[in-house]
């Protein structure tokens, strides 16, 4: 089968390459699944340079161990395990294998079969790849949101901000969308009440202040969000630059012994609530795309220069 192996870190353009290897086997707990359609990821564009270099010690010291990178599939199930009991083959499954590794940019891939889902019927496969690791992070960060919220999204315009803006549509909310101006119109498109472009305006300087605010980058210290935040508001990040994370982190948690303002950063659950995340909100991801795989070593690239509107997806 054909798979996009690298065995180095570095650019992706120069280090991802086309590659025949073995078709994997699946053992006993596992499926063999076809896959359908897979889409880029923060982790890819990290995991390929080996940046940043902290990171090297969860994806390999000096070297790469997964080999393949991908991590959101969609596909069909193809052989499966001696021991597997709730997938058959010919199943249309989706998911986020993010927990076990990577490995989706290729043909076929084997995974444990709790780490995907039986695919919705009504999800096309573009859709359903597009939907576990970028939905669930929204979903999950959106716990504690109420109905009729004033709400402000801080990149917005990626996987994460435009699948939160459906479930904060879904609870009646006002929302306020920050991302680059280059991806305002797509924003204000796809159901945005207010738009804010982050290079022309800070948001926590403004004097608005917000019931919720998702942060899928955080850039400004622990006291900037506290601002922006309404006295009982709260605040989730669930990416952006380490330090300000640990700030966030550390803040949060001392605040909260005498503060009704929160501050939290969300550990993804991979795959857990998925099918209630369907089932609930009908998830439609903005598609950057369909691409083909030759095209993934440029498209890392390209994601990385934020320059993808939404997600990215690619047909195998
Ligand atoms: N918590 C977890 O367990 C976990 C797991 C996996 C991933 N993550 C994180 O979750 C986030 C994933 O978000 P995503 O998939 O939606 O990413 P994405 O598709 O890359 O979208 C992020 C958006 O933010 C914009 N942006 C960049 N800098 C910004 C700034 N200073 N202010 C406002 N917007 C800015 C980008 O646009 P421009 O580049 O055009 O400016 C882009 O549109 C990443 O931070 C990732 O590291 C978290």
């Amino acid at each position: 089968m054909k798979a996009l192996v690298f065995t180095t870190y570095g650019n992706p353009k120069e280090v991802l390459k086309f590659t025949e290897i073995e078709k994997p086997i699946p053992k006993e707990n596992e499926v063999l699944i076809k896959v359908k359609s897979t889409t880029i990821n923060d982790y890819d564009w990290s995991l390929v340079r080996g940046r940043p270099k902290l990171y090297q010690l969860m994806f390999g010291l000096f070297k790469p161990k997964h080999t393949i990178p991908g991590m959101e599939l969609s596909g069909i199930v193809e052989e499966i395990g001696s021991k597997v009991t709730m997938l058959k083959v010919g199943d249309h499954v989706y998911g986020d294998i993010s927990e076990l590794g990577f490995g989706t940019f290729a043909e076929f891939i084997a995974v444990n079969e709790k780490t995907v889902k039986v695919k919705p019927p009504e999800l096309s496969f573009e859709q359903a790849a597009a939907i576990p690791h970028a939905g669930l992070l929204a979903y999950q960060a959106l716990d504690k949101l109420e109905e009729n919220q004033k709400v402000l999204i801080n990149g917005a315009g990626g996987g994460v901000g435009t699948i939160a803006l459906q479930i904060a549509k879904h609870h009646n909310c006002f929302v306020t969308g920050v991302d680059s101006q280059a991806k305002s119109q797509m924003m204000k498109d796809l159901g945005f009440h207010h738009v804010i472009d982050y290079k022309q305006t800070d948001f926590t300087k403004t004097g608005e202040q917000y019931d919720f605010i998702l942060d899928c980058k955080s850039k400004k210290s622990a006291f900037s969000y506290l601002k922006a935040l309404k006295p009982k508001g709260t605040y989730v990040s669930v990416g952006g630059d380490l330090t300000k994370l640990i700030g966030i982190l550390f803040w949060g948690k001392v605040l909260s012994l005498f503060n009704k303002k929160k501050l939290e950063i969300l550990a993804l659950k991979p795959n857990q609530g998925l099918e209630e995340l369907n089932s609930r909100f009908s998830i439609k991801s903005y598609i950057d795309g369909p691409y083909k795989p030759e095209e993934i070593p440029g498209l890392i690239q390209y994601f990385g220069e934020g320059k993808h509107k939404g997600k990215i997806v690619i047909n195998f």
